[in-house]
């Protein structure tokens, strides 16, 4: 993405974020933070220190380092490209709430309810949004009423999927074939997080669409289907999304007659109003065939030119170069 913002239009300020959560000065090296499996990148603690605007009245941001502090220029929008826990759950967007800077973007709330499978499935089943059928339950229920619990969870069937509520990229998820195999599934699920969804598996396909908030008030658009081909594999893991292992296609668009299309567009626009509607999603779905159900929203999809959401775009007509200007766009007229 580094690599492709329009530098004659945008003035570009890479940070990064080490493991200890300080905001360092990045190089604008596009190539430094290139997804190889080998060799993941990680931000590395340079020295540097982003100094953010000291009140609402200021945008500009400062950087310190062993020489002193100057000054970077003022900022008009800051693109959250993060993941995950602090990055897509609501927190950095709280914090850019209270410094009073544009952000590009679903707002806090919308953030934190991507985040959690709990809250969004039951957000999506309020608003009438088709969800597979699910049982929650925390690491203290489960400890206080082991037999209620298990009974709750055995109830919806086998094969299940265990999944911890709030994680992402496949981290602590495991398909359940047999009961014997419960207790060990949520023990890798509760290590993610103290709360566990278990959810009946759908036999069906994985098929995914981009949604973008509506401009000036409109309805939110939403692209063509990208589907998740997956061919020897038991499910769509991590290695799968971010190592490419083998046994998995992403296929845009994918193969729907128009009438299929039309529902899978209009339910992912209800899914991404139901949750906020703010921003951009990837309103990722199961269908049987006759059925889709919404697995999740994803307020902060995966933004590389071959990941899905872009490449839905693309395929929908509009460039990388255009979906990220209007990102921008989109942030600064909010
Ligand atoms: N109920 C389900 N039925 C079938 N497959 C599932 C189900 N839940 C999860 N999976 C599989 O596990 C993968 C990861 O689960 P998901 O709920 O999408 O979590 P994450 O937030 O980690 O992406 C999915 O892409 C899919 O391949
Ligand atoms: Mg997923």
């Amino acid at each position: 993405m580094l690599g492709t913002l329009d530098r004659d239009r945008y003035r570009v300020i890479p940070i990064g974020i080490t493991r200890d959560g300080a905001f360092v000065l990045e190089d604008d090296d596009p190539g430094k933070f290139g997804l190889d499996p080998a060799h993941l990148p990680e931000v590395v603690d340079n020295g540097t220190r982003i100094v953010w605007p000291d009140s609402t009245r200021s945008r500009e941001l400062r950087v310190r380092d062993a020489a002193g502090e100057r000054s970077l220029g003022d900022v008009d929008v800051v693109f959250p490209i993060l993941h995950g826990r602090f990055g897509e759950d609501g927190t950095v967007q709280g914090f850019l709430e209270l410094l009073d800077l544009p952000y590009v973007g679903a707002g806090l709330l919308m953030s934190a309810i991507g985040m959690d499978k709990h809250t969004t499935k039951s957000i999506l089943k309020a608003a009438g949004v088709p969800v597979v059928p699910w049982v929650t339950v925390t690491r203290s229920a489960l400890e206080r009423d082991g037999e209620l619990w298990r009974r709750r969870i055995r109830s919806l069937g086998l094969p299940a999927f265990v999944k911890p509520a709030r994680a992402g990229s496949s981290v602590g998820v495991s398909k359940v074939d047999d009961w014997a195999d419960l207790d060990a599934a949520l023990d890798v699920a509760f290590a993610e997080d103290g709360t566990v969804l278990v959810e009946q598996a759908v036999v069906g396909r994985e098929v995914e669409c981009g949604v973008l908030e509506g401009r000036d008030g409109g309805a939110p658009r939403v692209s063509v289907a990208g589907e998740i081909v997956i061919s020897g594999r038991d499910f769509y893991d991590f290695d799968a999304k971010y190592l490419g292992a083998d046994g998995i296609e992403l296929v845009c668009p994918a193969e729907l007659g128009d009438g299929e299309l039309a529902e899978m567009q209009r339910i992912a626009a209800r899914a991404f109003e139901a949750v906020g509607g703010q921003g951009l999603a990837r309103v990722d779905f199961f269908y049987t065939g006759t059925e889709f159900f919404v697995n999740e929203v994803n307020t902060m999809p995966g933004f590389t030119p071959i990941s899905m959401f872009p490449k839905c775009w693309i395929a929908s007509g509009m460039s990388y170069d255009d979906l990220l200007t209007e990102l921008i766009e989109l942030a600064r007229a909010r």
